[in-house]
């Protein structure tokens, strides 16, 4: 997370968080801890979502506390105090004057001091929203808050009556992208489009499966992105079939499609991109006949994202081309007149068992509810999504031989524009003959046939 929002767009979000939140309110968010990998080494440190989102601050264990309309300032910062000997060890710290001056909190103090204050903060408030359950050491030290007021109950301090989940206020904001969110999200998925042109002109039989994620690491990384959205899945063969596949240790081999699911961060935005292309560079009938009805099933889907269409239209147009494909391959039993019994009982499930995608933002599978009053909510300009249909033909499937094995998806990131869409991942090849084309080019050529 090298470049963080700007002060002026951090300030309205905690403006438009404090409105929701309202004046009898306080909205607390902890930050990400540490974690170890092993005895004193830790996993890199990844910044809550929520926190970065209204603070941009980077670091682990602080603790933001928005109380509006607060006499000494609505935005309070606890953070780990500076320590010249620990930052010799780690790296500078903001400490409470860093924290002021750089992330503009009206009010900060060194972490030690965060019962005493945040009792301070709590009294005479009555709605307290934090991320409920979420973490159960976060969740008893709000107790203790609690209990602490109480106490002072007959010094006339009163003590929030309500816990409300934090989620509503922070994540109906996140769900819809500021024009600087979707440039990082352009340029996330850019990068990431990088990383799989390069595996198409890279990739030979016999390489292995990590060797191509080495490659999109290295495309990622030195275009910015230091960081992954998600562990990357190469699946070649019928390793594409598994759908969270994250071995990525097989021989890639001459004949076999191969299924890279793999997306960078950038600047705490994902993007998540999915392509199949076969080892060798030239798809074999069967291959192409699977690719191409995903294909016609993700550009449907992909044209059923616009304001107004409701979030399930893409998943219901993907399964719609889907289905009636596995009936004219022979998959399914049956003509066009059984397509909604087929739909109905669920029929394409052997093949197609996911969900055609979700909401993207700073976490992969971001946050927004999909569904609002019990209905399927419906689609507004700037909230982004993937469009993943797939179709998976285990190696034991009832299907003609050359059917069996392979496992296709094509995944791309959305962006709802105010009169359609826009492919934020449209730089990494899908068509048929792009894809070959681009590999040709470093392949030696294979035989017709
Ligand atoms: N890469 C995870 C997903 O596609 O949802
Ligand atoms: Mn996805
Ligand atoms: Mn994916």
């Amino acid at each position: 997370m090298s470049h963080g929002p700007s002060a002026n767009e951090l300030k309205r979000r905690r403006r438009t968080a404090a409105k929701a939140v309202g004046a009898d309110g306080v909205l607390i968010l902890p930050a990400a801890t540490e974690v170890i990998r092993n005895r004193d080494v830790h996993y890199p440190f990844r910044q809550h979502s929520d926190f970065y989102y209204m603070t941009g601050f980077p670091e682990p264990d602080a603790v933001a506390v928005i109380a509006p309309k607060h006499k000494d300032g609505e935005f309070v910062l606890f953070c780990r105090p500076r320590d010249p000997e620990r930052e010799q060890w780690d790296g500078q710290r903001q400490g409470v004057d860093g924290a002021i001056a750089n992330f503009a909190a009206n009010q900060a103090y060194p972490l030690e001091q965060l019962d005493e204050k945040l009792t301070e903060l709590l009294a005479d408030r009555s709605r307290i929203y934090y991320p409920v359950g979420n973490d159960a050491k976060f969740d008893l030290a709000v107790m203790n808050w609690l209990r602490a007021l109480r106490a002072k109950a007959r010094a006339g301090v009163s003590a929030p009556s309500e816990l409300i989940l934090s989620d509503r206020v922070v994540h109906e904001q996140r769900l819809i992208k500021s024009k600087s969110e979707q440039q990082i999200m352009r340029q996330a998925a850019a990068i990431s489009a990088a990383g799989h042109r390069r595996l198409l002109q890279k990739c030979r039989p016999g390489m292995n499966e990590q060797q191509l994620e080495a490659l999109f690491l290295h495309a990622c990384t030195e275009r910015g992105a230091r960081f992954q959205a998600y562990s990357p899945i190469v699946g070649s063969g019928h390793n594409a079939c598994v759908l969270h596949y994250v071995d990525n240790n097989a021989v890639l081999h001459d004949g076999d499609l191969v299924l890279v699911d793999a997306g960078c961060e950038l600047n705490g935005y994902a993007s998540d991109i999915t392509r199949t292309f076969p080892v060798n560079g030239r798809f074999s009938p069967a291959q192409r006949a699977l690719y191409e009805l995903v294909l016609v099933a993700q550009k449907s889907a992909i044209n059923a994202v616009r304001p107004g269409n409701r979030w399930n239209a893409p998943h219901e147009t993907a399964l719609r081309v889907l289905t009636r494909g596995l009936l004219d391959l022979g998959f399914l039993q049956g003509d066009g007149r059984d397509l909604p019994t087929l739909l109905k009982e669920e029929k394409y499930k052997p093949y197609y068992m996911h969900r055609t995608g979700h909401w993207l933002g700073m976490d992969v599978h971001d946050v927004g509810d999909y569904k609002v009053d019990g209905k399927w909510r419906t689609f507004e300009p700037g909230m982004v999504l993937t469009v993943e249909p797939g179709l998976y033909v285990a190696p034991d499937a009832d299907v003609p031989q050359h059917y069996r094995g392979i496992g296709i998806r094509i995944e791309d990131d959305v962006l709802v524009t105010n009169d359609g869409n826009q492919v934020l991942s449209r730089d990494a090849p899908k068509e048929i003959d792009q894809i070959e084309r681009l590999m040709a080019r470093t392949h030696p050529q294979p035989e017709e046939t």
